[in-house]
């Protein structure tokens, strides 16, 4: 055995040697051409896929921006070289989204490559690629030069047509030619190439622009090394349909890498393409959420009713088109305890999700519907769970009957979070058993208080098949889920008002206007967003508190109520006053927005109650009219000042900055990740 390893190692050596030479060698001309000054590093776009680079070790320079799910990546640490080179180093954590220059290394292809989410990049699996790439940092060994350009195979190919290779790909291998173990192969290969190779310098590839002829198989023109060593190809199972192929050849793959058949460099492209690209899909992008279904496992719900919420799991999961650039769905089971099966990245398409739910076992106990939505919001939709951050949260809680303990609170307590709850109660209590009920009208008190969008009563476990489109197109309508957290509904807004002598009663009543006009444009609630006030001269007054109005009438109604007060302007220490008295009280899980408004000049120093203000979170904008300083506003506003500070020259002027103070607290909003 032994021996036998040796001598092949020993010829796959030579052979590499061999065509190293005669590579260089017919590439002479193409070389000289290329030449650049030296230190140059090539630079690509986010798109550029590593087999279209036919070099087999490079740095390029990568924009910044390739944290795109647009970008393709397949696999973790070891990528096939269909992915995006850029993309693949920022999953790979050498790269963040700024871009920069990384040392790109080809390997032999896998027979699996497993997808994962990682530095905000969500790979995929694929069953096998001809050939891989690793990414590291810049760092070349001492002595070793890159090429300062980059070799690119041209994509269209004539000898590599659909027909004559597909055919020789189709056919299985002649009886006796022995194929060798991939593993081995891959290994020797990948040990041959990294220790073996002398570093040419600069490096251009077997990339010749006739192709010479190969022993033993078709190939497509976008080669390297590794397609130039002979692999034998053998199918696992050539009596195979095409119709059914696709599918168990992949799943095969992706379940039992070691034991699908790869070969190396041997399948053209285009034929990896349409058998492991397509059947996988990317997800709907038209709902993008991600979703939590926590399903009743309680005793009471019985066998074969257990096996239609299965079903009806199924169902919504194929119904949505679960995928990376779509919805992703967990499942948890509750009964008197929770637990989750898997969440959202364990398994990101329909397809898998099908295989999964099929294999969960009832768990049994109580009801405990309210512990089970604590638990999806305390542990669900963590980023370690595959929470994507920019998609809304969605949890659908499945009831049979009724649950055993209390909804209410942690129901809410789930929507403050920012997760939208849905129920779909099943064969609810009728009238001689509500007396059993915890909560009467439960899940109506559990959802937002939009009514009906979010609550479902289905009669009987056997008519539950007509919800999944209802329900699959409410958790879809993304601009309808309410619930979630908004720039509109997830502040707590403080106005601290100027009421200076130099302002008047005129103005001040103006002043006022325009508070009540910014505050018209949120979503007002003891959940949603909050509103309070404080006036301020030398001195400062507490006008209204976070938690003293809850409707928006309310809220507007107490603006209008503001008495001028007429005094000095101490505007440091009213920042600071309304920082104690109203931000303290802010809800943690409430974004904190001071709106301060001032005619003039502060007697005192604004920088420390500023920087505290900011050191505590909380956003400032400076609204300057008429006498104000600029450089105050600038100090008094979050940083960058052009986004938080505001200047008009009247007070008759101030409703026009109404739209874009909205705007700017909406931009910066969505520039946050949520949740
Ligand atoms: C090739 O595949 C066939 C069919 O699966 C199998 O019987 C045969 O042993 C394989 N040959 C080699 C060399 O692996
Ligand atoms: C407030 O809104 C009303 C009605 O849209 C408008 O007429 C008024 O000019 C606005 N005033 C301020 C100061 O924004």
């Amino acid at each position: 055995m032994g021996i036998a390893v040796l001598t092949m190692k020993a010829s796959v050596i030579e052979m590499f040697l061999v065509l190293l030479v005669t590579g260089i060698h017919s590439n002479k001309e193409m070389t000289k051409k290329i030449k650049r000054p030296k230190n140059t590093v090539p630079q690509i776009n986010c798109d550029i896929k590593a087999g279209k680079i036919i070099n087999p070790e490079f740095i390029v320079k990568c924009p910044p921006g390739c944290q795109d799910p647009k970008y393709h990546v397949y696999g973790t640490g070891v990528y096939a070289s269909y992915s995006s080179v850029c993309s693949a180093a920022v999953h790979s954590g050498v790269l963040d989204n700024s871009g920069g220059d990384i040392l790109v290394r080809k390997v032999a292809g896998q027979s699996g490559y497993r997808g994962s989410y990682s530095n905000g990049v969500q790979s995929l699996s694929l069953p096998r690629w001809r050939e891989s790439f690793i990414v590291s940092e810049s760092k070349p060994p001492k002595g070793v030069t890159y090429p300062s350009a980059l070799t690119y195979s041209s994509s269209k190919n004539p000898a590599a047509k659909a027909g004559e290779t597909t055919k020789a790909y189709e056919n299985p291998s002649v009886p006796g030619a022995s194929a060798q173990p991939v593993t081995m192969m891959q290994a020797l290969a990948a040990e041959a190439m990294h220790t073996a190779l002398p570093k040419p310098t600069p490096f251009v590839a077997a990339a010749t622009s006739s192709p010479r002829p190969q022993p033993g198989g078709h190939r497509s023109q976008e080669r390297d090394l590794w397609s130039t060593t002979t692999y034998t190809s053998n199918r696992s199972s050539p009596s195979a349909k095409p119709g059914t192929q696709r599918q168990d050849f992949s799943r095969a793959a992706v379940q039992k890498p070691a034991e699908t058949d790869v070969s190396l460099g041997f399948v053209p492209k285009e034929e990896l393409s349409t058998q492991s690209l397509e059947p996988v899909s990317r997800g709907d992008p038209n709902c993008k959420v991600d979703l939590s279904f926590l399903i009743d496992g309680s005793s009471s719900i019985g066998k074969r009713r257990f096996r239609i919420q299965k079903q009806f799991l199924t169902d919504v999961a194929e119904a949505l088109d679960i995928g990376p650039a779509g919805p992703l769905m967990g499942v948890v089971q509750y009964g008197d305890n929770p637990a989750t099966h898997f969440n959202l990245k364990t398994h990101m398409n329909s397809r898998d999700l099908k295989t999964a739910i099929e294999k969960i076992n009832q768990r049994g106990g109580l009801s405990n519907v309210g512990r089970a939505i604590s638990f999806v919001t305390k542990n669900f939709f963590s980023k370690a769970s595959g929470n994507r951050g920019g998609a809304p949260n969605v949890v659908v809680v499945m009831v049979d009957g009724w649950p055993t303990d209390k909804v209410e609170e942690t129901s809410r307590l789930a929507r403050e979070s920012g997760i939208n709850v849905f129920f779909v109660t099943i064969e609810g209590a009728v009238e001689n058993e509500e007396q059993y009920v915890m909560e009467p009208n439960f899940a109506n008190k559990a959802v937002c208080r939009t009514n009906g969008f979010y609550s479902f009563s289905v009669q009987s476990w056997f008519g539950l098949h007509k919800t999944v489109q209802p329900l699959v197109k409410r958790v879809c309508d993304t601009d309808r889920l309410a619930c979630s957290k908004t720039c509109l509904n997830s502040a707590d807004i403080g106005f601290v008002i100027d009421g200076s002598s130099s302002v008047g009663t005129g103005n001040f009543r103006t002043v006022l206007q325009f508070v009540a006009n910014i505050s018209k444009e949120f979503e007002i609630s003891d959940t949603d967003t909050r509103i309070g006030a404080v006036q301020y001269t030398y001195e400062q007054r507490l006008e209204f508190g976070f938690d003293k109005y809850n409707t928006k009438p309310d809220v507007i109604n107490a603006i209008k109520r503001v008495g001028y007060w007429s005094g000095g302007t101490s505007t440091g220490a009213a920042i600071q006053y309304a920082l104690e008295q109203l931000f303290k009280k802010s809800k943690p899980n409430k974004r904190k927005l001071m709106i301060l408004i001032t005619d003039g000049r502060s007697y005192d120093d604004v920088r420390i109650p500023a920087m505290a203000a900011h050191h505590k979170g909380v956003i400032t904008y400076a609204i300057g009219v008429a006498w104000a300083a600029q450089d105050e506003l600038e100090i008094i506003a979050t940083y960058p000042a052009r986004d938080h500070s505001f200047f008009v020259d009247e007070f008759d002027n101030l409703y026009k900055s109404v739209p874009r103070i909205i705007q700017n607290i909406c931009t910066e909003f969505n520039s946050q990740p949520r949740n």
